[in-house]
């Protein structure tokens, strides 16, 4: 897979591409993760990308000019037309089942805005599809490039060492994990469940489904009426 972001400020992904498994998923050749500054694009000497909204109101506005320029040069980076996203609190929600659909894909273009939006005609020019990682308001769409970036490149296949360990994931069944102990058996006096001592993989197997279940229903009640739905 090869994702493109589109940004003015490449410099903040340096840590989160850096460490961990998205950078073992680079280095061993699962995703390649190509950053490039809309500023380069400015067609003043000031570099100037944004500017006062037509109609009046508060803030400043990303120009159309820049982000085609830079899209345009960054399209021509690979064969693969690819996915073009606008990363904005307008967007459909991000979700575990828009993750795995992306993950699926050759190519993604990120395109992130700083300021009070894009103009508009940069989502309709582009044919982008929109997305928003939850109902707040960041500063701008590179904290949320780095959040689809980290949930899509987990779900390749051999990103994590352990190949079975996305699909247990919470979400990746509309439910949420079931509880995970790991040694010593007794901790300050809380024990680990009987039961993950057993050695019955499949008595585990039905507490793990059961606990989930449960969990689910106490602290996202939410997700079973989303399962009620598909
Ligand atoms: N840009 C600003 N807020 C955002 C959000 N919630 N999701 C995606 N991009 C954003």
């Amino acid at each position: 897979m090869r994702i493109d972001v589109l940004t003015l400020f490449p410099q903040m992904f340096e840590s989160p591409l850096n460490h961990s498994i998205l950078k073992r998923a680079q280095d061993v050749g699962l995703v390649q993760i190509a950053l490039t500054d809309i500023r380069d694009f400015a067609a003043d000497s000031f570099r100037k990308v944004d500017d006062k909204p037509y109609g009046g109101g508060p803030g400043m506005v990303m120009m159309p000019g820049p982000v085609f320029d830079c899209f345009e040069h960054v399209q021509k980076l690979s064969s693969e037309k690819g996915r073009v996203i606008l990363l904005t609190p307008q967007g459909q929600r991000f979700d575990q089942a828009k993750a795995l659909e992306l993950s699926a894909e050759n190519r993604l273009i990120l395109i992130a805005g700083k300021y009070e939006g894009f103009d508009e005609r940069i989502r309709i020019g582009l044919g982008a599809e929109q997305i928003s990682i939850g109902d707040y308001v960041l500063n701008g769409g590179e904290l949320a490039a780095m959040v689809i970036i980290d949930a899509v490149v987990r779900l390749l296949p051999g990103a994590l060492g352990d190949e079975d360990s996305p699909k247990d994931d919470s979400f990746s069944d509309g439910l949420l994990e079931y509880p995970q102990y790991t040694r010593p058996e007794v901790f300050r006096d809380m024990k680990v469940p009987d039961i993950l001592l057993s050695g019955d993989h499949a008595k585990i197997a039905e507490w793990r489904k059961q606990q989930a279940l449960e969990r689910t229903k106490k602290w996202r009640p939410d997700l079973l009426k989303d399962c009620d739905k598909k």
